[in-house]
This record gives C-alpha cells, structure tokens and sequence, in this order.
C-alpha cells in the first residue's frame, strides 16, 4: 500500500529540487510515513565489533544527517542507521543548487559542505531515540582552526549514544578535508581520536568501534600506506566508499560538469574495486563497510564478495524508494539459500581476488 503511495509520490519528488524533494521525504518520515518491515531471517543476523546485527544493509551518512528519521529507518527494515556527517557547530553548507540529478544513470552529484545542525541538537535527538545500531559520522567544521579537533570533539560528544564511531576524511566537499588521508596527517588525527577513545574508557565507559571512512578516488600507490596507518592505529573497521570526483561512466554530460562528488550507478564499480583492493589489503583483519552504487540485489551480494561485512546505501532509495530494501534482502537470502549458507556474512570476501584484478575504470 506504501510502497503504490511512493511510486504515485515518485513524480512529484522528482519534479522538486533534489534537496527540497529530501526535507519532504524526512518529514514524511518523520510522521511514520513509510512500510514497516516483518522481523529479519536470522541467515541475514551479523554480530561485528560485538554489535548484533538483524541484516547487515544499513543507511550511509548523509541520508540523516541530522538524526531526525532513525526509527523510519530501521523501521523499514534497514538494520543499521548511520547519522552525520555532524560538526560540532552548525553550518549551512555551500550556497544552493547544490545536489543535481543524473536520471539516466541512476546518480547524485552533490556539493552540500557539511549542512548540519551541529553536535548538540543532534545529540539531543540521539537521546531520545528507542535503541538500535546507531553510527555517528564525524567531521570537522569548514572554518575549524585545528580539523583534527573537531573529530575528537565528536568522539566525546556522542560517546554514550554512539554503536560506532565513522570518522569522515572523504567528503571531497569541505576544502582541505580529504587531505587529512594524507599518511602522516592521518596517522595523527587518528592517534588523537583515539586518545579520546582512551580517555572515555579510562573513566569506565565500553570501548566503542572507530570505523574511517575513505574516498573511493586513491591512488594504488597512496592506498597502500593509508591501509597501513588504519591497521597501524589499530582502527576497527574501513568503509568504503564516499562519493568520487570521477565522472567515469556518466552519460549526462551536462549535469555531470557540475562539481562536486558522484554517487549512484556509476559509483558501483570503483568503489567495489576499491573495497577489494582494501580486503586483500587487510586480509579480512578488520570488518569493511562497502558503500557505493547498491541500487539492487545483484550490486549488494557483488559488495559482499568482495570483501564487504557491512553495507551501506543512499542514491539507490533516492531513485527506487524503500521497497529496494526488501527487494535487496530477499536477494541475499536467495543467495544464502542457493549457496547453502547458514549466514550471510559467510559470502564476505570469497569473490575479492577477482575483483581487485579489476581495473578501477571498467
Ligand atoms: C546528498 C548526499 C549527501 C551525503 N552526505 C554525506 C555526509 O554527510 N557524510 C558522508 O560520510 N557521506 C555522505 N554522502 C556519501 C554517502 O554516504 C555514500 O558514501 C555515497 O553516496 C555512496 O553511496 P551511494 O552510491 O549508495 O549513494 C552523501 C551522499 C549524498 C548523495
């Protein structure tokens, strides 16, 4: 019934501004207004960084960003919820247009710069959420004098509420930023954040994962090193990716001029390049969350296999609406069942050779 209310509602978002046609999907949802999923087949259950999850397909920051609409997510069956990217501040962001359409390739460029309302309103949200896997993605304010500290800030800031921490140095939209996946800058913000990690236990709190989130446009040669810092610190997990400067694979060749980062379709195959590049990387050390262009079931097993535990989508539920999350975990447990796997994760990495192989443009 929900799901025949937005295909007849898809015209209508599609005929606003992109960003205009997102506030109306938040206050819908916001007011209940979305399907409601049946409990999860235990084959889709995951248990990472101790967290159990009912399936591992989750919400990537941005969707939320400012922890309005958790309960309409996971009440739509998505088994995790990543809010953020928040600032200890708020911010408006870059001026407007600043997210455009790409229909015939099922894509998003956007340049927002971090809109968000700050840690303390979204903290103030968090709190009186019903419980669930909640992710807080951090970042730093675009005028921070010290970005590194902004991280820290949100370590401290939403350490109580948080499942896990995604520490955000790949948006490509805030100057500066994703020069922090330069190594040594790298390893420096991280022994900072987990400083603050450190702190926060030493006063008798649990420790809480730290996943670092990079951009799907490294260099081989620079992955390497950066790969090495994040298993150096010890980090706990490495989602892969943000949007990518790329335009490889854009039909729209007006749209695709406007700056900012890509998502969606074109996104899929780099970023599943990149995330088995990572997994053979760390060998499957530490959990990764592949992010990048799932807009079916096909996409979602394809990320599994190549060395993703956890997933993550956006762009897909823009163009094809909620009822892709169920489509997508009927899909995996078709998998499951054809397979013959008691879970799902037991899919993570087995197809990750063939897939780093891969040249990045293809
Ligand atoms: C409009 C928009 C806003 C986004 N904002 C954020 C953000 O604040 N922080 C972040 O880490 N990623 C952000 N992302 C990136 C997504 O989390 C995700 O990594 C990327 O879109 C690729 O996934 P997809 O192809 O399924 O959309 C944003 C993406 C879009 C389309």
């Amino acid at each position: 019934m929900l799901e025949t209310a937005f295909a007849l509602a898809r015209p209508l978002l599609n005929a606003l501004d992109p960003e205009q046609a997102h506030e109306l999907t938040l206050r819908s949802l916001e007011a209940g207004i979305h399907p409601r999923a049946a409990p999860d087949d235990s084959r889709l259950a995951a248990n990472v960084w101790g967290l159990a999850f009912t399936n591992p397909f989750g919400i990537a920051a941005g969707f939320d960003k400012d922890a309005r609409v958790i309960p309409a997510v996971l009440g739509m069956g998505l088994g995790f919820a990543e809010i953020g990217t928040v600032t200890p501040r708020p911010q408006p962001g870059n001026p407007r247009p600043r997210v455009f359409r790409l229909n015939a390739d099922g894509a998003l460029i956007n340049r927002l710069g971090f809109n968000n309302g700050g840690h303390a309103a979204a903290l103030g949200r968090l709190k009186r959420q019903p419980r669930g896997i909640i992710g807080v993605n951090v970042g730093a304010n675009k005028d921070a004098p010290d970005l590194a500290a902004d991280y820290v800030e949100g370590i401290r800031c939403f350490y109580d509420v948080a499942g896990y921490f995604c520490v955000n140095i790949s948006s490509p939209n805030t100057p500066g930023l994703r020069d922090l996946q330069a190594p040594a800058a790298l390893d420096n913000l991280l022994g900072r954040v987990l400083a603050g990690r450190s702190e926060a236990m030493a006063a008798g709190k649990p420790g809480r994962p730290i996943v670092v989130k990079i951009a799907p446009d490294i260099a081989q040669a620079d992955l390497e090193a950066i790969v090495a810092v994040l298993m150096g610190r010890g980090i706990d997990g490495i989602a892969i990716g943000n949007t990518t400067l790329s335009r490889f694979g854009v039909s729209d060749a007006a749209v695709g001029r406007q700056s900012g980062g890509l998502s969606g379709r074109p996104l899929f195959h780099r970023s599943t390049v990149m995330l088995a590049r990572v997994y053979r990387l760390t060998q499957g050390r530490v959990p990764l969350i592949g992010i990048g262009g799932i807009d079916s079931g096909v996409a979602a097993i394809a990320k599994l296999e190549a060395g993703a535990t956890l997933l993550q989508f956006y762009t897909g539920l823009v163009f094809q609406g909620p009822g892709l999350i169920g489509r997508i975990k009927r899909s995996l447990l078709d998998y499951a069942e054809r397979e013959k796997l008691t879970r799902i994760g037991e899919a993570t990495g087995v197809r990750a050779e063939a897939w780093a192989a891969r040249p990045l443009e293809a």
